[in-house]
Formats: C-alpha cells, sequence, structure tokens
C-alpha cells in the first residue's frame, strides 16, 4: 500500500495528550516529513512527549486551537490532521461555554481551514459518548445517539456530523473513530471513567481496601491506547472515507471483573469494600461491535485486559517510587 505518511507534513491537535502522543510515536516510525503539534497543556504534558520531542520532524507549538490564526498557519503547511484536542466530559460539563469554543467552534474553524488547504484526509477522535446508554450490545456504529444526555457526547457526535457535511459539500476526505475506554501508560489520573484504576492502585500501594461504589456491576469495553494509536494510523492509511468506526476491545468487563484482574496482575490479595453509589450513572452498559473496523481497516485489539493492566501498573509503581526517590533526596 502507498505509504502515505512517508515524506508527509501532518498535524495532531492534542498531540502532547495521553492518545494522541502515542499517535506521534506510531506516526514516526513511517518517517514522516514533520509532524506539527498544537497542545495548550490544559491536560497534556512534555512528560508524555518526552520521547520525540528533541526528534528534529517534530515541531511542537504550545498553543490553543480556538486561535484561528495559528490553525491556518499550521493546516496550510499539513497534509494530513489528526484532530484530537478536546475537553474531558467533566469540563464540558462545567464549563460549556467553553466547551463550546473548543469543542465546536474550534471544530468547525479546522474543518473550514482543511477545505480550503485542500488536507487529504482528516481523522477526527470521536467518543462511545456519542450512544448514552447504547441501544444493543455489542453496539453497531449505527445504533442511534439518543440517549447520549452529554454536552460531550452531543458535541462529538456534532463534529462527526460537521465532517461528514463537508464531505458531502466540499469532498474533504476523513475518518471518524468512537473510542471506548481508552487506558495505559500515561492515562490522566483524574478522568471521570478510567480514573478508577488509578484511585484502586492507589489503595495497592497504600494497603487500602479499593472502594466500588455501587455493586460493581456496570460494565465498559477497555481498550489500550496503544490499539487505539493503531488504529488512527489504519484510518489515516486506509482509503476509506466518511465512515466512523467503533473503536473498543469488544470485551465487556465489569467493576468488579476490572478491579479483580488488577489486583492478581499485581498479587494483591486485598478485599474491596462496596459503597452506596454517589451519582446515577446514565451508562450502566458499554460493549463496542469492532466488525466494521476489523473488516474495513484491518484493526485487531492486540493487548488483554490483563497485559494492559500489567504494563500500567509498572509504570504507575515506577513512576510513584522515582517520585518518592526526588523527595527524599531534596529533603
Ligand atoms: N481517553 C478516552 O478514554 C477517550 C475516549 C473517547 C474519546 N476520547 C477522545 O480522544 C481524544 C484524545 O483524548 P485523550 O484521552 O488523549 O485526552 P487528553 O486530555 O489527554 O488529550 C487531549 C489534549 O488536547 C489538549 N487540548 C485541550 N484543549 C485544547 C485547546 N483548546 N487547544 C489546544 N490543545 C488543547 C490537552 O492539553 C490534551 O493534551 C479527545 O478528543 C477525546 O475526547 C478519549
Amino acid at each position: 500500500m502507498y505509504n502515505k505518511i512517508k515524506d508527509s507534513t501532518i498535524l495532531v491537535t492534542g498531540g502532547a495528550g495521553f492518545i494522541g502522543s502515542y499517535v506521534v510515536e506510531e506516526l514516526l516510525l513511517s518517517k514522516p516529513k514533520k509532524i506539527i503539534i498544537i497542545d495548550n497543556l490544559i491536560r497534556g504534558s512534555f512528560d508524555n512527549i518526552a520521547s520525540f520531542i528533541e526528534n528534529p520532524l517534530v515541531e511542537f507549538i504550545e498553543g490553543d486551537i480556538r486561535n484561528k490564526v495559528l490553525l491556518e498557519q499550521s493546516i496550510a503547511k499539513s497534509d494530513y490532521v489528526f484532530h484530537m484536542a478536546a475537553l474531558r466530559i467533566n469540563s464540558c460539563a462545567a464549563n460549556p461555554s467553553e466547551g463550546f469554543e473548543v469543542m465546536l467552534k474550534a471544530t468547525f474553524d479546522i474543518a473550514e481551514l482543511c477545505v480550503k488547504h485542500k488536507i487529504k484526509k482528516v481523522i477526527y477522535s470521536s467518543s462511545a459518548s456519542v450512544y448514552g446508554l447504547a441501544q444493543h450490545f455489542p453496539t453497531p456504529e449505527s445504533d442511534n445517539p439518543y440517549n447520549n444526555q452529554t454536552f460531550y457526547g452531543g458535541a462529538k457526535l456534532w463534529g462527526e456530523q460537521l465532517f461528514r457535511s463537508f464531505h458531502f459539500m466540499y469532498n474533504l476526505d476523513y475518518v471518524a473513530l468512537r473510542y471506548f475506554n481508552v487506558y495505559g501508560v500515561r492515562m490522566d489520573t483524574d478522568g471521570k471513567y478510567t480514573e478508577v484504576m488509578i484511585r484502586w492502585l492507589d489503595c495497592i500501594r497504600d494497603q487500602k481496601s479499593p472502594l466500588i461504589f455501587g455493586d460493581g456491576n456496570d460494565t465498559m469495553d477497555f481498550v489500550y491506547v496503544k490499539d487505539v494509536a493503531k488504529a488512527n494510523i489504519a484510518a489515516l492509511v486506509s482509503d476509506i472515507s466518511d465512515e466512523t468506526f467503533n473503536v473498543g476491545n469488544c470485551e465487556e468487563t465489569s467493576l468488579r471483573e476490572l478491579l479483580e484482574t488488577l489486583l492478581k496482575v499485581n498479587g494483591s490479595s486485598l478485599k474491596p469494600e462496596f459503597k452506596e453509589a454517589n451519582s446515577i450513572n446514565p451508562v450502566s452498559r458499554r460493549l463496542a461491535d469492532i466488525s466494521a473496523a476489523k473488516t474495513k481497516l484491518s484493526f485487531e485489539p492486540s493487548i488483554t485486559l490483563e497485559e494492559g493492566l500489567s504494563e500500567l501498573s509498572r509504570w504507575y509503581f515506577e513512576k510513584n517510587n522515582l517520585k518518592k526517590v526526588d523527595h527524599d533526596t531534596y529533603r
């Protein structure tokens, strides 16, 4: 297959974030001409991009996608765009007006500039949040989004539809990817869904009972961040356009099972403590049907939950131990 990455200039918005930094690492393997990253570091970090910040092929711009001049300067030089910068679901809920500026207005500006500067393809990071509580399990892309109740899910769906309409009106090529519950090394420690793994790792470190709020039977579909990065590359290099794909593991894991696996990989015999659910979770089940991505993008998740949690745990404990050493050194 023709190597679209080699010798191309590729803009990655949010490239210093959790998933974006892995996409950049994957892209570098195919020798691009240049990768431009725009990230305001509201959640991204220099730690995330440490493996490539010194790479001469990478231009890191600490900037905001709400800056249209900056966007245009970067898009004008690019062949392809990964649009990954976004606010978290809880930030959108806390500040919908900022959510509008980042998730809607800036995404509109990006789409318009991509048309103007004849970008060859956009890969748009969408989310399983568009479904709310889905109608079918495993959930196909054709499930309707009426159960979504969040600003974030609505904004992601609007983004998908924006690119779809620009494909229809202006032939802008794009693929949208609906990620399920992404986890792995460099994951954030205060997000709304996946942070539970980090809280439980804190408990394992401190030898305290991990807390489960509710009965622990809510399920999620956990997909390892490196697999998500590979799905992004597959979406770029394929000739597919104007399609949206689920990116999950097609495995339904309850919170209880998640904790059991995390305890197992850490050799811990701690017992969970159950507490009354402190909020009503409108999404009690998640399970992706990934057959479309498998067939059309040759996407195949390769990392099992046990492998992924082992890698995450190793990173977590290394990070914590290092912090302790630093602290002791400066005392
Ligand atoms: N992590 C998940 O489980 C998950 C699930 C579904 C969808 N997604 C989507 O995937 C994409 C990447 O998510 P992530 O988990 O890596 O999150 P992340 O927060 O680590 O990455 C997003 C990046 O965008 C940057 N950013 C935010 N607002 C910006 C702005 N105005 N200008 C410039 N940069 C800005 C942040 O600093 C951050 O580095 C996002 O679009 C997110 O909505 C993530």
